[in-house]
């Protein structure tokens, strides 16, 4: 393990050097209120600039990204960011802005922002737009918040409608926002083609249901073929129909939410739209809305008011209905500005494409692997992702992690793993469509080789990885006792 850059910390060495202030500890703690002194000094560590960046090269260098390999964590679309994204990003008119400028001299700002919410509803067939939410999980909770609001609005009946469906093929964000939101959460059962069990749908569909949220394509990475019928029968119950839109990768230009009939949609900016994620960093999850639903989106959205000097972009005045801020000033520009850019560069037949490849690029992955591996529900073609199951290696001690993690020995990041929580020893797989085909065929080889390897030798897959700076961790206790502190 390395060292951590305390450990490296040598008394009185420096990398860079201060100017004197010209004053003693002493006056310049007489300048301070005393909560503002300090009491004790500071443990930083004392290192060489030549050091320190070695340090934190060599750490980089450890880390996977990617920029660095195939990345294939199902259900998270992890695509090639383009780098002019990071060059818009730094002009000086959008990184050297602040937020609380006038709207007058940050006018290119808000017509992008402006362009964005329009562009985003052409893609999704909804007819408004709010960019606010800071991710999916945001974005879910801000929709499951406009159903109460809206539902509130439609009196006792309305009142009444206190509970949402989700199937249990769903990620888990979408029970936790609709429970957040204040709604009891009733599940829905898959049916063995691996579609909502329309049967089980029908006994759970009554006045008390709010929505039903749905995914699609779904987490197992179908699409939900009886989508017009599942909206017709939920319209007709008086609910609405929410999409989780963090699968939208596999539908650009080839249909719309909001033709297949959902009332409202999130997305997820930092998957489709190719902005950088993972680790937590900033994302945008953005809700688009059919008009009756408009009222609530969350305060304030972008205006454009035509004027006799031409158009100007404005953030509109307060309206009482919606359902809040979520979030200071824009959301995460930086994140809408990077989405901003890919939808202006791709185009329309762009966009399209990326669909038309992701889509060809996890069938051919999933054919390379059903050799070698179960493939639950796989029947039919798949739309950007697919589910392995690794239940047939249970009998040699090994399961899907252990795969996993011996894909890193291969030089891959591992897949998703253990969702959808239908599928034992899950193994989902992502494969968008900026992936080579020669990348797709050396990690289908990598699989098939680690099959060969559980037959022969299970136990070099379950102590892996065997390459890797960090080995095997204890991944509930890192989750557990979370501590990333230096004592
Ligand atoms: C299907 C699905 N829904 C929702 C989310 C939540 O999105 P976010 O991570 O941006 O909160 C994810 C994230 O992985 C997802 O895969």
């Amino acid at each position: 393990m390395s060292e951590v850059i305390f450990e490296k910390s040598v008394p009185g060495r420096r990398g860079v050097t201060f100017p004197t202030a010209g004053l003693s500890d002493q006056s310049i703690n007489a300048l301070l209120p005393p909560s503002f002194q300090r009491q004790s000094a500071l443990t930083l560590p004392e290192i060489s600039e030549n050091d320190l960046i070695r340090h934190y090269t060599k750490l980089s260098n450890q880390n996977y990204g990617v920029d660095t390999g195939f990345y294939p964590l199902g259900s998270c679309t992890m695509k090639y960011n383009p780098k002019i994204h990071e060059e818009v990003a730094r002009y000086e008119g959008f990184a050297g802005i602040h937020p609380l400028q006038p709207a007058e001299t940050v006018q290119g700002a808000l017509k992008l922002l402006y362009e964005l919410q329009h562009f985003l509803v052409e893609i999704s067939g909804m007819d408004q737009v709010s960019l606010q939410q800071a991710a999916g999980a945001q974005g879910e909770l801000v929709g499951m918040l406009i159903i109460r609001a809206y539902h509130r609005t439609q009196g006792k009946l309305g009142r009444a409608r206190t509970k949402v469906i989700i199937p249990d093929s769903a990620h888990g964000t979408n029970p936790a926002s609709a429970a957040l939101a204040g709604f009891t959460i009733q599940t829905v059962r898959t049916d063995s083609d691996g579609t909502i069990d329309k049967d089980d749908l029908a006994k759970v569909l009554d006045q008390n249901t709010a929505a039903i949220m749905l995914t699609n394509p779904n987490t197992l990475g179908l699409f939900e073929k009886g989508i017009g019928e599942i909206a017709r029968r939920v319209h007709d119950a008086g609910a609405l129909l929410y999409l989780d839109g963090a699968n939208l990768n596999a539908l650009l230009g080839l249909t719309r939410p909001g033709d297949m009939g959902f009332d409202i949609v999130h997305f997820n900016l930092h998957k489709t739209f190719s902005t950088p994620h993972g680790g937590g960093g900033p994302g945008a999850g953005p809700v688009g809305v059919k008009q009756a639903l408009a009222p609530f989106l969350p305060f304030p959205l972008i205006e454009r008011r035509a004027t006799a000097q031409g158009d100007r972009f404005q953030f509109e005045k307060n309206r009482k209905t919606a359902v809040g801020r979520v979030h200071s000033f824009y959301g995460n520009f930086g994140i809408l500005l990077r989405a901003y850019t890919y939808i202006r560069r791709l185009g329309a037949e762009g966009l399209l494409d990326i669909s038309r490849n992701t889509i060809l690029n996890a069938n051919y992955l999933k054919k390379q692997l059903e050799a070698d591996y179960a493939i639950p529900y796989g029947a039919r073609p798949c739309m950007h992702e697919f589910v392995v199951s690794a239940k047939q290696f249970k009998s040699q001690g090994v399961h899907a992690w252990d795969i996993a993690k011996r894909l890193m020995d291969y030089g891959f990041y591992p897949p998703t793993i253990n969702f959808p929580l239908i599928v034992e020893e899950a193994l989902m797989i992502e494969a968008p469509e900026s992936e080579s085909k020669e990348t797709l065929d050396r990690f289908a080889k990598a699989m098939h080789a680690i099959c060969g390897e559980i037959k022969e030798d299970p136990e070099k897959v379950i102590q892996a990885p065997h390459t890797c700076v960090i080995k095997r961790v204890d991944e509930t206790l890192a989750a557990r006792q979370l501590n990333v502190r230096y004592q």
